[in-house]
């Protein structure tokens, strides 16, 4: 029994063998030929109807059913393939409901993204998405696989948590179904619905750095990778209520040594993907024009690009400055000291530089409390990295690791430091200097895959008005 990937990549050392491959009918040629796929691979196997296949069988297979084959690998002489299989045995795991059939995105033709979305259960078996998570596959393993390499630990950080480690209003609160289980309310008790199962307000976490800064301080080096929480009524193209997040933290590291580490783990993955995604990446590269109509590119072309140069590197006063003296009218008026907004760091990135930008030394006024403040007072050790049509993929910083600056920065912010009391501990017992980043992995694979839509990405993607499955 063998998967259609081992088959196909191996196909000399098969020739002439029994083989056994189960997969579901892509379509028909000349009603002789079967394409089939088994998810492994993007490419289908040819199999043969031979005549001693029963009639009555092949009349009840059409395409979606899924079967089980055992027969010879051949050499084709057809020119699409180098191989096929002459069916010997075919037996149906399950028809196709017809009726149904043809409302489902299954039907041989094509379909917009947004109605696929529509059957995210059944878009897996489509071509382009399988594809995209192959290759989300891959780029995880990839992730994984660099810090492996470099001596980080992967850590979990709690996904139910009572902070906002972000300190911005945009988190989705947990509760409990029934109080009525919480073991230490006893027969009698007078239920307080207030404190719930936790006895304080609890919510999604929206980022693991503050428990991962606790674990680098004692480790080195760690990293997470999970999922991250943000009610942000955000309904845009690189957006998701839930989506994952890759959080290095590295103890006795300054922000150049943070925007270094970030530039060669992103290009790791990129080389990795060229290298270890070929089928896959020619077939968006054919293809993705169908879908993503006006982006004229090449995705290889545009990743072999991102490995050639270094990332642009610009303080947000350089970034600015550069904003001004566009004559392009922004929506959003520039001055020194707002946030960049999507269309500004577009502008960088797409127009200005046409490459990876890094903007580092934000004002403080923008950024979260936890970042190191500079000698002038006004600006941080933050630095973001924004990557071509997605705009910010990375953000990242140089912690506070001086205790009285913490403190203080803290009290500024309206940030409960009572609650943080563990978090300052850090800066009691042997402070270092220490930093770290956040990556958006659904904005990386979006990228790599050249998608326009987040949601194309992600295989249930919740968004704003979007939970059912
Ligand atoms: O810039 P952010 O908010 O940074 C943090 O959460 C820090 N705690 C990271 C750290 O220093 N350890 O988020 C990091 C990245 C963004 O650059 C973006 O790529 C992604 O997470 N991101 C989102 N991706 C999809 N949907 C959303 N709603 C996102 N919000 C942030
Ligand atoms: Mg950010």
């Amino acid at each position: 029994k063998y998967s259609i990937k081992e088959l196909l990549n191996n196909g000399n050392f098969f020739l002439e063998k029994k083989v056994l491959v189960e997969g579901w009918i892509r379509f028909f040629r000349n009603s002789i030929f079967i394409a089939l796929n088994d998810g492994s691979t993007i490419k289908n196997i040819q199999i043969v109807l031979s005549k001693n296949i029963d009639k009555k069988l092949i009349k009840k297979i059409t395409i979606g059913t899924s079967i089980k084959v055992i027969g010879i690998l051949k050499k084709s002489i057809g020119k699409k393939q180098s191989i096929e299989i002459k069916s010997l045995y075919i037996s149906i795991y399950g028809k196709v409901d017809q009726k149904n059939f043809q409302k489902s995105i299954l039907q041989p033709k094509k379909h917009s993204l947004e109605k696929l979305r529509k059957q995210a259960h059944l878009r897996f078996r489509t071509s382009i998405f399988s594809s995209i998570i192959r290759i989300r596959h891959h780029i995880a393993f990839s992730i994984h696989k660099y810090f492996h390499e470099h001596g980080f630990f992967y850590i979990n950080t709690p996904i139910i948590t009572t902070l906002n480690a972000e300190g911005a209003g945009n988190m989705f609160q947990v509760t409990t179904m029934d109080l009525k289980n919480i073991p230490y309310i006893k027969k009698g008790d007078i239920i307080d619905y207030k404190k719930d199962f936790f006895q304080c307000k609890t919510y999604l976490s929206v980022s693991g750095q503050l428990e991962a800064e606790t674990a680098s301080l004692s480790l080195g080096k760690v990293y997470t990778f999970g999922p991250a929480f943000r009610a942000e009524n955000s309904n845009t193209s690189r957006h998701l209520s839930e989506f994952w997040m890759i959080e290095p933290e590295i103890a006795f590291y300054h922000l150049e040594e943070n925007m270094n580490l970030a530039e060669n783990f992103l290009k790791f993955i990129i080389r990795y993907i060229i290298e270890n995604c070929v089928e896959d990446l020619s077939f968006l590269k054919e293809n993705i024009k169908k879908w993503n109509q006006e982006d004229n590119f090449s995705i290889l072309d545009r990743l072999e690009l991102i490995l050639k140069f270094p990332f642009k590197r610009i303080s947000y006063t350089e970034a600015i400055k550069i904003l001004e003296k566009k004559n392009k009218k922004f929506f959003n008026p520039v001055i020194w000291g707002m946030d960049l907004q999507s269309e500004h760091e577009q502008y960088l990135v797409n127009d200005h530089f046409q490459h990876p930008v890094i903007v580092f030394d934000y004002p403080s006024c923008i950024k979260a409390f936890y970042m190191r403040i500079n000698n002038d007072g006004k600006t941080v050790r933050a630095m973001d990295i924004l990557f071509p049509k997605i705009g910010e993929i990375i953000g990242g910083s140089q912690r506070e690791e001086r205790y009285d600056l913490l403190l203080k920065r803290m009290k500024d912010t309206k940030i409960d430091d009572k609650k943080l009391w563990w978090y300052l501990d850090t800066r009691r017992f042997g402070s270092v200097p220490h930093s770290g980043f956040g990556l958006g992995f659904d904005r990386l694979v979006q990228f790599i895959t050249g998608m326009k839509n987040i949601r194309d990405v992600i295989p249930f993607p919740r968004t704003p008005n979007n939970a059912e499955f």
